[in-house]
């Protein structure tokens, strides 16, 4: 099978070596970067050499950021070709257009990488929604944040000198906005919750980032045997779903307290198997390279099925009620009313799901 990369920074330039290595019998005919290359044949700065190469099949999209991603990713469905991506940016950004496009066009659309990185997740989502209903779904889904807190927790210092750190490691970006406003696990949280629950989720769903963490409060927190961790949390019943992104208040002794440095932690709940969890790499270029070559792989022998999210879903904000752990105490409320409040006040806000600590408890 003849392929086309767009895109050549850490995750491009790590699929192409992993197929380079692997017999796949899966081939990279061209790459889109935004500069060519003298030295590579292969590389082209026009879309317009990929869409119109009717040798290449399938587009493998690691581009950054949501533009020109998006409008690519419809262009290659509208030739025909079948699409693989990482970008969770693009994809969130118009995700039923996205899937309606592809259904129409009868092309396969799969971006396993674009949530939990390595992960198994997006697939799981998909085999357990087959025969189980889908009732709950959260998860550690961000390595930078989780990095930072870990950081934090582990040697006592502020956020911004863990911040500095990941950084310099690399695990943080320069303008690490996305991260820890929440943003990156918004769009992962958005394209989660559609698959599990066979709708489309609304866009405007609560979000609150986790840039005023401070070292006293997770100091408070330890004190009650609790921790802090970034995440999504989403619940449904019937057709009525909620979910919100926020910095969480979990247990010391629950697996979410020990998931460390940049690893992610989703777990589904379902009425019959009940809580699964999936533990691993959400970044970095190679595993994520790895579950792009998994779709590839489903793409080459044909294992797969067009996503069509039929239900109309209700947002139903009471599904989540918690306490709320503000600096000034705590309040019980809903996560989306917490969520405004700290808005509002423009203070640190972290949402205990006490369903969820009694359960480990
Ligand atoms: N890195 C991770 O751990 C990770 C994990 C999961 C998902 N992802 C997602 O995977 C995607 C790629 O991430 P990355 O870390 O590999 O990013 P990256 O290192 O910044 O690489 C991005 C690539 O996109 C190319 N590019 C950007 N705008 C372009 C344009 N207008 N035309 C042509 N090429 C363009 C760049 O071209 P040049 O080479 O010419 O600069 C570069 O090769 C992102 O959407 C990211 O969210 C990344």
């Amino acid at each position: 099978m003849k392929i086309a990369l767009l895109g050549y920074g850490t995750v491009g330039r790590s699929l192409d070596e992993l197929l380079k290595r692997r017999d796949l019998n899966i081939e990279v005919k061209r790459i889109l970067r935004r500069n060519k290359d003298p030295k590579d044949s292969r590389v082209t700065d026009s879309i317009d050499d990929i869409l119109q190469d009717e040798e290449i099949v399938c587009v493998a999209e690691a581009l950054s950021g949501r533009e020109p991603a998006d409008s690519y990713l419809k262009m290659i469905m509208e030739s025909g070709k079948h699409v693989v991506s990482a970008n969770k940016a693009a994809i969130a950004s118009d995700f039923e257009g996205l899937l309606k496009l592809a259904g129409k066009m009868g092309t396969t659309f799969l971006f396993e990488a674009s949530s939990g990185g390595t992960i198994p997740w997006i697939e799981n989502i998909k085999e357990i929604r087959e025969t189980d209903e889908i009732v709950s779904l959260k998860g550690i889904l961000n390595g930078t944040c989780n990095f930072i807190i870990d950081k934090m927790e582990r040697e006592g210092i502020e956020f911004e000198d863990a911040l500095r750190t990941a950084q310099s490691l690399g695990y943080a970006e320069a303008d690490p906005t996305a991260d820890i406003g929440g943003h990156d696990t918004y769009n992962k949280a958005l394209i989660s919750c559609s698959l599990a629950y066979n709708g489309f989720v609304k866009k405007d769903f609560p979000v609150l980032g986790m840039e005023k963490l401070t070292r006293d409060m997770l100091k408070e927190l330890e004190a009650e045997g609790k921790t802090v961790r970034f995440m999504m949390l989403s619940e449904r019943s019937g057709d009525r779903y909620a979910v919100g992104v926020a910095p969480m208040v979990v247990r010391k002794d629950s697996i979410e307290a020990n998931v460390r440095q940049n690893f992610n932690c989703a777990s589904l709940t379902g009425v019959t198997v009940g809580e699964l969890k999936f533990y691993g790499q959400g970044s970095g270029g190679y595993p994520t390279a790895d579950a792009m070559v998994r779709d590839l792989v489903r793409v080459r022998d044909k294992k797969t099925e067009p996503d069509i999210l039929e239900k109309k879903l209700v947002y139903d904000d009471s599904l989540i009620e918690g306490v709320g752990y503000f600096p000034f105490g705590k309040k019980r409320g809903l996560l989306s009313e917490l969520i405004v409040e700290a808005r509002k006040k423009d203070v640190f806000m972290a949402f205990e799901h006490e369903e969820d600590n009694e359960v480990n408890a």
